[in-house]
């Protein structure tokens, strides 16, 4: 079968087309899942950049989706030609946290998506949403979860409550339509104003580009009258959590998701702890907050924003595109 792997010491020059064995038939509690997609994320193109330190030869993409096509005896989950999705945590299946690392993460602790076939654990899946070509079920393993989580389990949102999502990748654009899906006020940030026309389209109430306004706090505690938002999504990390803090309403909530400005800064403890908020910490999510995202899904047809698909041979160009910020939403790959 055809796949992609990372060579060491990882870079997009080191990814390669390869021929793998194929997997086989599925063992007893397995599923063979033929993948027709997988998507990009901010994790992986830390991977593949070797920015993440991954195994010699591991085959990238924590992201895919595609048919079943064959079962193991005993699965009663899936049946041949359903259509699926990965997890990102193969083993939290339901809960609270279990896992605070990638050692188990498709595509990155074990081997991931870029590739035609798999043989995997029944629990390593869920179904894809109603009506979802494979690309748009690939965009949910990583990014929206992590929205859906940030909105829907750590915090739990309601009409009429105010949500700020930062720039307009993966994450913050789920996190913008499942926001606006629950009734919420969405105030959306970006560096670019053409984008901040399409957040709008897709329903946000306020635009703030960061880049003209720089104390973009203050515009955010304009727009909710000196109050401050009920929840932030955060996923710029060091440089942007100072500013979500300001931007939050006292006991609010703040989903820290990101690290997009760096991994380690200072954090003005002062303010959070005056305005009493709740600082959350997330990874994605487990199975069970996976099958209830969907099933949110299938009730109330979201549709993922997908800014451009590549073929499986172009992924360097893909991560190009992505790691040159020009995309709005989600980049696929078609495998
Ligand atoms: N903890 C978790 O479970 C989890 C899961 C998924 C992702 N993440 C993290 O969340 C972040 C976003 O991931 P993603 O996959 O959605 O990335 P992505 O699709 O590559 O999105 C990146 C976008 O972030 C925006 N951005 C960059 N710097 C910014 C800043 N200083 N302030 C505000 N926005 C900024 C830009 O939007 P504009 O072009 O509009 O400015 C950029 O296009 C990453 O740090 C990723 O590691 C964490």
């Amino acid at each position: 079968m055809k796949a992609i792997t990372l060579r060491r010491p990882g870079g997009l020059d080191h990814l390669e087309r390869v021929e793998l064995a194929d997997p086989g038939a599925p063992a007893p509690g397995e599923i063979r899942v033929r993948i027709h997609a997988s998507s990009l994320n901010f994790h992986d193109l830390g991977v593949v950049t070797g920015r993440l330190p991954a195994d010699d030869g591991r085959i990238p993409m924590s992201d895919g989706a595609g048919v079943v096509e064959a079962v193991g005896d005993g699965v009663t989950e899936f049946a041949v030609g359903d259509s699926v999705v990965s997890t990102f945590f193969p083993y939290w299946l339901d809960g609270g946290p279990t896992v605070d690392d990638f050692s188990t993460t498709p595509g990155d602790g074990v081997d991931g998506y870029a590739r035609e076939f798999v043989v995997r654990p029944v629990q390593w899946f869920t179904h894809a949403p109603r009506g979802y070509s494979h690309a748009e079920a690939a965009t949910l393993t990583t990014a929206a979860l992590t929205a859906w989580r940030a909105l829907a389990v750590d915090y739990s949102l309601k009409a009429g409550d105010s949500v700020l999502v930062q720039g307009t990748g993966g994450v913050s654009i789920f996190a913008l339509q499942f926001a606006r899906q629950m009734g919420a006020t969405v105030i959306a940030t970006s560096s670019s104003d053409e984008k901040l026309e399409k957040a709008r389209a897709l329903g946000a109430d306020h635009l703030i580009n960061y880049r003209r306004e720089t104390d973009w706090a203050a515009k955010v505690l304009e727009f909710t009258n000196g109050r401050g938002v009920d929840n932030v999504v955060e996923v710029g990390g060091p440089d942007t959590l100072g500013q979500s803090i300001r931007a939050c309403r006292i006991g609010g909530h703040i989903a820290l998701i990101g690290v997009l400005t760096g991994i380690v800064g200072q954090v003005p403890t002062i303010d959070l702890m005056r305005r009493q908020q709740k600082l959350q910490g997330l990874i994605v999510g487990s199975r069970r907050h996976q099958i209830d995202m969907i099933r949110a899904i299938d009730a109330n047809g979201l549709k993922p924003v997908i800014d451009r698909t590549y073929p499986l041979d172009e992924i360097a160009d893909a991560f190009r595109h992505q790691a040159a910020g020009k995309h709005f939403g989600k980049v696929c790959l078609s495998i």
